[in-house]
């Protein structure tokens, strides 16, 4: 697949089959995630990969609890409602989480951990995967219980959690804002 084709094409998915997504396949999306920049070439992340279903799930009703907590000071939280829904899982039932960790706490290992990230997201999508970032998750990742559950010392910071799967359609495109550009001391190309 051309690279581009896969920045316009890959969407985040919220729906997936029951089938499994092949360990070589995961490592396959780890080396395409290794693969990305990171300042000083310290490439600070580690990967914790979870098919579990029940760890997911235990993790997602741990994430929703916190975030519901932690929204109480603000009543009008967007996502209120649907956190309280018993029946949404921040995973949405996907085979597999990979969390992008900082194992090492350099300047700059969030970005690094979102360029790999990003890497994988691309990746998986050009081998016909789906996934999605869970923000929602990271708040509880970060907590003590959160990195016990994945298995990490306190020193490391959880900073992506993808999911990744089987799609079970692929989602319509996404709007995109006209991007605000300044060009400073060059023209613009004409249009
Ligand atoms: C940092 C970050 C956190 C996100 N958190 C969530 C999330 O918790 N749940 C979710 O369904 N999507 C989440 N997303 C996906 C965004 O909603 C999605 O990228 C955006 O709507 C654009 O759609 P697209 O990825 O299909 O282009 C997250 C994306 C990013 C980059």
């Amino acid at each position: 697949m051309e690279l581009l084709e896969a920045i316009d094409g890959r969407r985040s998915v919220r729906e997936y089959t029951d089938a499994p997504v092949d360990d070589a396949v995961l490592r396959e999306l780890i080396d395409a995630a290794i693969n990305a920049p990171s300042a000083i070439n310290q490439q600070p992340w580690a990967f914790i990969v979870i098919n579990d279903a029940a760890k997911l799930t235990r993790i997602s009703d741990q994430a929703k609890a916190h975030l519901l907590k932690a929204s109480l000071a603000a009543p009008a939280h967007p996502f209120r409602e649907m956190l309280n829904d018993p029946k949404f899982h921040i995973f949405y039932h996907a085979p597999v989480l990979v969390v992008i960790a900082a194992a090492e706490p350099t300047d700059w290992a969030v970005e690094d951990c979102a360029l790999a990230a990003e890497n994988m997201m691309l990746a998986a999508y050009a081998k016909g995967l789906g996934t999605c970032w869970i923000g929602f998750a990271q708040n509880w990742l970060a907590t003590p219980d959160g990195k016990a559950a994945l298995g990490v010392p306190a020193t490391y910071a959880p900073i992506a959690p993808i999911i990744v799967g089987h799609p079970r359609r692929q989602p319509p495109p996404v709007p995109r804002k006209a991007p605000e550009i300044h060009w400073l001391g060059a023209s613009p190309p004409k249009a």
